[in-house]
């Protein structure tokens, strides 16, 4: 591959970790921890967000595996690309930009309620008009109604301004990641600590106000009570919603590519980050709603509402302050992996190459398509709602871990002695619980998040065929060397 096209390896094990940590903790647990809580799960939220851990320890061991066995950029695209072919691993790398683009707008969106919440400690407000997006959803009716405003001010200037820091380079964007990183644990330590010595024992009753359960099969509850409109309600469908927490840890292995040791590194860095923000995650859930009565908690900015509610108003501020640098830090990560998804598509031919391929010749970043996720991003984020946006990327994520677990699986089979630097423990029961775990998710959202993964899927399929397939680098090849067999 030409110079060019080449990304600097400059990431080590605490670099990539941080990444990881980077990636993971932002709008999940400073936000939608709240709407959990509140309408999902009541205080037992705390055993959704063990779940939808366990979930992704599963599927982290399975990426773990491929991101020894391939390191180079492009996460469960470029795994999917080398065993289950190039249909799935444009299904996968469709998916990724769900996963990746479109959650961060919505955690664009985490970022302007923060913001919101810190400038009115001041007595501070922006007008309405420019304050939200224009559509609400209703959990209720499943339909989407009218707010009244423009658009959301504030997650549009966040996206384009991560993307100017982005377009300049990655070792600046890892050097800030890295202070923002240690900013983030530092203030999620401090809701724990202070939070713990707020706690009234009865806000945990009754602990499970909604059950355990909330499993659905396309809109039939077929486990557990149906809430709000039929959606399902009980800890698994707060796990499905809270599973957007953990998202971003697979980020890691998106930089394999510019990673100094990968094989050893990539699955330190996945795994460490991983059980890391589990920990904290189940921690600040069990101190935040044992401050507040679970349908007292804020649906915006719950986490520092909470310190407001118990008399720390200092606190509020310090929180608020602490999550809005957590928030940019996701966003520093997820908008930085973007377009590296793009540019393992480009190189194999399906996206095309000359924009999403091209590197800065100065910065040696993917700028062109660095700038194209920035506008994307700023303009979802600013329009649509934080729900609607936050589900339906749960459900692209939760489907490509289904095809990386499956993958694994597959890889064992078809070619049981490849070097493996990194295995992943107890093959078939990882994969296959990974699977399990991920479907049970999939199916405690509410169901009209399939026909929007489904819809996204045929949109991905058509742009496939009309192009991807005609400019395809393996499909060249092979006709390459069967016009050379011919001769
Ligand atoms: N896990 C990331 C967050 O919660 C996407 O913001």
């Amino acid at each position: 591959m030409k110079g060019e096209h080449r990304l600097e390896r400059v990431l080590g094990p605490i670099a990539l970790t941080s990444l990881g940590v980077g990636a993971i903790i932002g709008t999940g647990i400073f936000v939608l921890i709240g709407v959990a809580a509140h309408d999902k799960a009541g205080p037992a939220v705390s055993l959704s967000f063990a779940l939808a851990g366990f979930a992704c320890i599963f599927a982290a061991l399975c990426y773990a595996e491929f991101a020894s066995m391939a390191p180079v950029a492009g996460s469960a695209y470029t795994y999917a690309y080398a065993t289950l072919g190039e249909l799935f691993a444009w299904i996968i790398g469709w998916d990724l930009i769900l996963e990746y683009g479109v959650a961060s707008a919505t955690v664009a969106h985490g970022w302007s309620h923060y913001f919101q919440d810190f400038i009115s400690i001041f007595g501070l407000y922006l007008p309405p008009l420019l304050a939200r997006p224009p559509f609400d959803f209703d959990p209720g009716t499943g339909l989407i109604t009218s707010t009244g405003a423009l658009f959301d001010l504030p997650a549009v200037l966040i996206a384009l301004g991560v993307t100017l820091i982005l377009v300049k380079g990655i070792k600046q964007s890892a050097g800030a990641n890295a202070a923002m990183v240690i900013v983030k644990v530092a203030i999620v330590l401090f809701v724990i600590v202070l939070g713990a010595t707020h706690i009234n024992p009865e806000n945990w009753q009754p602990f499970a106000p909604f059950g355990f359960s909330g499993l659905s099969m396309f809109g039939h509850t077929i486990f557990g009570e149906p809430g709000l409109g039929g959606a399902p309600v009980g800890v698994l469908a707060g796990a499905a919603m809270v599973f957007f927490a953990y998202i971003g840890f697979d980020a890691v292995s998106i930089h394999a590519e510019e990673a100094i040791n990968p094989q050893r590194d990539i699955p330190i860095g996945l795994i460490t980050s991983l059980i890391i923000c589990t920990v904290l995650y189940i921690a600040v859930a069990t101190v935040l709603t044992g401050m507040v009565p679970y349908d007292q908690l804020n649906i915006d900015a719950p986490v520092s509402n909470a310190f407001k509610q118990v008399g720390l108003g200092w606190a509020q501020l310090i929180v608020s302050l602490g999550a809005i640098t957590g928030i940019t830090s996701v966003l520093l990560v997820m908008m930085l992996s973007q377009p590296r998804i793009f540019l393992a598509m480009a190189r194999d031919g399906l996206l095309p190459k000359k924009f999403f391929g091209s590197i800065h010749t100065k910065y040696r970043t993917p700028w062109k398509s660095t700038i194209l996720t920035g506008v994307v991003v700023a303009l979802l984020g600013g329009l649509l709602p934080l729900r609607l946006l936050a589900e339906l990327v749960n459900i692209g994520t939760l489907f490509a871990f289904v095809v990386v677990c499956s993958a694994v699986l597959i890889m064992r089979r078809k070619e049981p002695d490849a070097e493996r630097p990194f295995r992943a423990p107890f093959v078939p029961f990882v994969p296959i619980a990974g699977i399990l775990t991920c479907l049970v998710l999939m199916f405690s959202l509410p169901a009209e998040n399939w026909v929007r993964l489904l819809v996204w899927l045929v949109i991905g399929f058509m742009i496939y065929f009309f192009y991807g397939r005609r400019h395809s680098v393996l499909r060249k090849m092979h006709a390459a060397g069967e016009n050379t067999d011919g001769k």
